[in-house]
This record gives structure tokens, sequence and C-alpha cells, in this order.
């Protein structure tokens, strides 16, 4: 990777990122660690002011307060494809450009929603578990549901909805909910009750925003009734855990595969001890490929940004 010399502006990255971004960074820019300072105050009070580019994580984001503490602030460059976590309204009144690492990370996320799919219908984790314990030679672990011939329902067909779209219809009918219908070979269910009525499995793709936040609610669960499993791999935001939680232990709904939490690293201890749960630490787009992917793109958009030229990311 060759290095554009921006090596006196100073970053502030809000999280641990993968470690060739990391480095890529430190070779490029003077980097400050927001996580690893014990004194924030203190901090802004030596380099606020030189702090001209933030990079963070989509689920961490740059809370308003800091944002409008850095005066020197031009660009937020997020590690992930979700802005839930930055105002943009607010980046635009300060003049901030806000990027993000669009397209890279679609076919690990689609990838991991099949996944949590196949694990939670077939029971995959609580089989591994019964073959730790020894159980195996005492006899059959409970018998799993089929997921060949299930009916799913896709909520919000941007590229990653569309994405788990495809691989789906390798197992049964798809149907999705989303703003608008698309020219898309899957039925378009106007109402997310409807949606839920009308599937088993019911996947979670849409993006965190006032009108998502909380849109599966006990109303949803219910539709999506006893038989039914809920799949999240876009926000926490996005379900009503509190609901979810009481749905799950009062056998509302079968099951629910989560790798996104309201108030993660946060998971609720009810949610952490319910038995008909999939529970993954935000791994979607963990992989090694698709991080380094996110790093080329994330150095793309600030060296893009820094030289003056048109950010291949940048949102709007
Ligand atoms: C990452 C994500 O967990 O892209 C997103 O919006 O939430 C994930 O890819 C995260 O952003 C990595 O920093």
């Amino acid at each position: 990777m060759s290095t554009p010399a921006h090596a006196g502006i100073a970053v502030l990255q809000m999280n641990p990122l993968s470690p060739l971004l990391e480095q890529e960074l430190k070779s490029r820019f003077a980097v400050h660690r927001w996580f690893d300072l014990t004194d924030h105050e203190r901090f802004l009070s030596d380099y606020a002011g030189l702090i001209q580019a933030v990079v963070t994580g989509g689920h961490i984001g740059l809370p308003n307060d800091l944002l409008e503490r850095l005066p020197a602030l031009k660009i937020v460059a997020i590690n992930g494809v979700g802005y839930d976590k930055v105002d943009l309204e607010a980046a635009r009144r300060h003049g901030v450009c806000v990027s993000r690492t669009a397209g890279v990370l679609t076919d690990d996320v689609a990838d991991l929603a099949v996944g949590l799919v196949i694990t939670l219908l077939r029971g995959i984790v609580t089989s591994d578990r019964f073959v730790r314990a020894g159980s195996w030679t005492s006899g059959e672990a409970p018998l799993a549901r089929k997921v060949s011939g299930k009916r799913f329902g896709i909520v919000g067909l941007g590229n990653i909805g569309a994405a788990i779209a495809q691989r789906l219809t390798a197992f049964g009918p798809v149907a999705y909910h989303n703003r608008s219908a698309k020219p898309v070979p899957y039925a378009f269910v106007d109402s997310l009750k409807d949606l839920a009525a009308a599937s088993d499995v019911l996947i979670l793709a849409a993006s965190s925003n006032a009108a998502t936040r909380g849109m599966v609610g006990s109303e949803i669960l219910e539709s999506l009734g006893p038989q039914g499993y809920l799949v999240n791999v876009a926000r926490g935001a996005l379900i009503d855990e509190p609901a979810l939680i009481r749905a799950l232990y009062n056998h509302r709904i079968a099951g629910a595969a989560l790798d996104v939490f309201v108030d993660e690293p946060q998971v609720p201890a009810a949610l952490r001890a319910a038995p008909n749960v999939v529970l993954t630490p935000h791994i979607a787009s963990a992989t090694v490929e698709t991080r380094e992917a996110m790093a080329r793109s994330v150095l793309a958009n600030l060296d893009a940004f820094f030289a003056g030229e048109p950010v291949p990311g940048a949102i709007d």
C-alpha cells in the first residue's frame, strides 16, 4: 500500500480497528486513540483544536457533544456501512464530510444472516454443547427444525437485504418489507405486521433511523408467532429488546439469533440466559478479508479527502 503524506494531520481513533488499518493510519497520520485515554477532558484541552479527522466504527460513530468540541474536524471516516451513530445533519452544519465503507461488507453480512438462520433452526450451538457435555452417550439430542421450505421475510431490501434474499431463495420462498417496492423477484409486503405473519423466519436488514427504531415490538412478535424465528444482523435499535425478551420467555416466538444489541457490548442478562437464542458479538463483517477491504476503503476515503479529491465513500 503506498503511503500518501498526511503526516502532520491529527486523527482521532474512536475504537480498536483491524491491525492493518491501525498500522496504515499510524504510518500516515498522527493518531490519537480516544478509547485508550484516561483523561478525555485533558486530551480535549490539549488537542481538540488539532483533530481534523475521526475514524470510528459504524456501531460507535461520533457523539454530537464530541463533534461539537472538535473545531478543526473535517471528516468522519466510518469503518463500516451503518451511519446511524453519526448525526449527518450536525456534521453538515459543521461542514464535516462523513464517509463509510459502502459495498465491501455486503457478502459477509448476508453470509452471517444465512449462517444464523441455519444455526438457530438446526440447533447447531445447542448440539455442540450437547456433545461437549458428554450427553450423547446417554441419549439423542432434541430434534431441531428444517430450514429448507421455510418462508423467509426480509425487513429492509438494501444491498445487504438483497444479498440475503438471493442466498435464501436456495432454501424457500422470500418476501420483503421495505419503504417501497423494488423491481425484484420477491413478494413485496407493505406492512411489517403482515410480513411477520406470513414468515417462518423474519430477518432484519434495515438501517437504523427514526423510522425503523423499535419497529419490531410485541405486536410484530405476536404476528411472527410461536413457530416463528427472528434474526437480526442490522442494528439492535430495530428491536424493542424488553418485548423480545418477554416473547422469548413466554414462547410467543420460537427463537431469535442476534448479532446486534441495543446497548452493545452490554447484552441483557435475560437475553444471555434465554434458552432459545443464538448470540454473536456483532461479527457480521468480522472476517480477515472483509476487514482488509474495509481498511482499504477507509484509507481511500481519507486519502481522497486530504488530497482534495472526491471521496468515494462520502455519504450524500
Ligand atoms: C462493524 C457495522 O461492526 O458496517 C457496519 O455498520 O456495524 C459493522 O461492519 C463496525 O462498523 C466495525 O467497526
